[in-house]
């Protein structure tokens, strides 16, 4: 089973991480984990610091000419941006003063975090809640990505809204992904036509409107949210189980989403909308073609019982608007306990599109954990192998 664990504060020297049980002899390469932290990095409406981060992994263990080994797997990305934090972030105790930070952000991490931790410097609470850990995360995950794409397993996203800028019906763009999902890549081509776009949406007109939404907030000092879709084609029946709470999948794959920063809310398929509805217009009939089971419709998202049916799967998840505004809301400066407007950390205005590529990527450890769960294999080969004879899909 796959175990992973990041560490590394914003401004420090790095973010390190581990992923631990990935089979030996597969193929995996620095490139290939940086095409995924690039991806992370791009999107209209991002901050400055994307402008001085240029995200670069270094595999530091677990692989040999260019396969794994079996054994853990360390990555380091360095922080660039460190030189500027050298005293503010020093491991060591530093001689000069430190201004300290005093004001917490609403909808951030900040005041929750003094207090939880006994601070009397929100930097110590910033550092770490900050959203710059989901590079570590989905490098980590990228490396659980591979070995799903190996398998033949696909992931991609989209952006489906920013702001009120979204598509007018469901069917404008189910038509637009039902021809991209069935070809030869899967889900992954979802991402290759939605990673065109500088807001990874689908579709030109909705772009541009997610555009100006982003122009107008950034203009008033104001930030925006939206929703992104997630799609996994190439998964057979049978991955996750109904029998123990814990195990279902919808429930893991929820926890992996919704723990992504700002996320809040998550759904399989249309799941919000679908509980509005008669059940004859939910649920998905199973019919029989030539002695074979299928399904015309795909409403559940590619889950019953907590266990994948052998439909692409369909998660979406909602980002609130970022916290951080250049208008400030109202709040407290708890050093001296006296009302006074939020800190203005450097920030980005609207961050769904690198969401999407987090949502996608942190969606892979769990995938890859319920493959080797059912299939097994300390070897690539052992697993390719009976995933090849075993795996099933209807
Ligand atoms: C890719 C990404 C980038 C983010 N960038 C920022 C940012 O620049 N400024 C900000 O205030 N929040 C940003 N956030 C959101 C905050 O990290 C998040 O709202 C905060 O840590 C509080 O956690 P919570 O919203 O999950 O409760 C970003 C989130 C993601 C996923």
């Amino acid at each position: 089973m796959l175990r992973l664990l990041t560490a590394g504060e914003s401004h420090g020297r790095a973010l390190v991480g581990i992923i631990e049980g990935v089979p030996s002899n597969m193929e995996l390469s620095a490139g290939y984990i940086d095409r995924q932290l690039f991806r992370r990095q791009q999107g209209y409406g991002r901050g400055g610091r994307m402008k001085i981060e240029t995200d670069k992994v270094e595999i530091l263990t677990g692989v040999r000419h260019g396969k794994t080994l079996g054994s853990p797997i360390s990555l380091v990305i360095w922080n660039r941006d460190f030189e500027n934090w050298e005293d503010k972030m020093a491991v060591e105790a530093v001689l000069k003063e430190i201004e300290k930070v005093v004001i917490a952000r609403p909808g951030h991490a900040d005041l929750v975090g003094k207090y939880k931790y006994f601070f009397d410097d929100i930097r110590n609470v910033i550092e770490r809640a900050s959203a710059r850990e989901t590079a570590m995360r989905v490098a980590l995950s990228a490396v659980a990505r591979k070995l799903l794409s190996d398998l033949g397993i696909k992931i991609g996203s989209h952006v489906f809204s920013i702001g009120t800028a979204s598509y007018k019906d469901r069917d404008s763009i189910d038509s637009v992904l039902l021809g991209i999902l069935g070809r030869k890549n899967g889900a992954e081509g979802v991402s290759d036509e939605a990673d065109k776009s500088e807001v990874r949406c689908l579709d030109e007109n909705v772009a541009s409107k997610m555009v100006q939404q982003i122009k107008r907030a950034k203009k008033s000092g104001d930030t925006l949210g939206g929703v992104v879709e997630v799609y996994v084609t190439g998964l057979p029946i049978g991955l996750g189980s109904y029998v123990e709470f814990d195990r279902k999948i919808d429930g893991q794959l929820a926890q992996a989403m919704m723990s992504i920063q700002a996320i809040k809310g998550v759904e399989i398929g249309e799941g919000f909308e679908n509980a509005g509805k008669f059940g004859s217009e939910v649920h998905d009939e199973i019919l029989l073609r030539n002695r074979k089971i299928v399904r015309l419709t795909n409403r559940a998202g590619g889950l019953e019982g907590g266990v994948t049916n052998g439909q692409p799967l369909w998660i979406r998840a909602a980002m609130k608007p970022i916290s951080t505004l250049m208008k400030p809301l109202r709040s407290v400066d708890l050093s001296k306990m006296k009302p006074a407007e939020a800190r203005r950390e450097r920030s980005d205005f609207c961050a769904v599109p690198a969401a999407g590529v987090v949502a996608e990527n942190v969606v892979a450890p769990v995938l890859a954990n319920a493959v080797l769960e059912k299939f097994g294999g300390d070897s690539m080969g052992e697993l390719k192998q009976r995933f090849a004879q075993e795996a099933f899909f209807g």
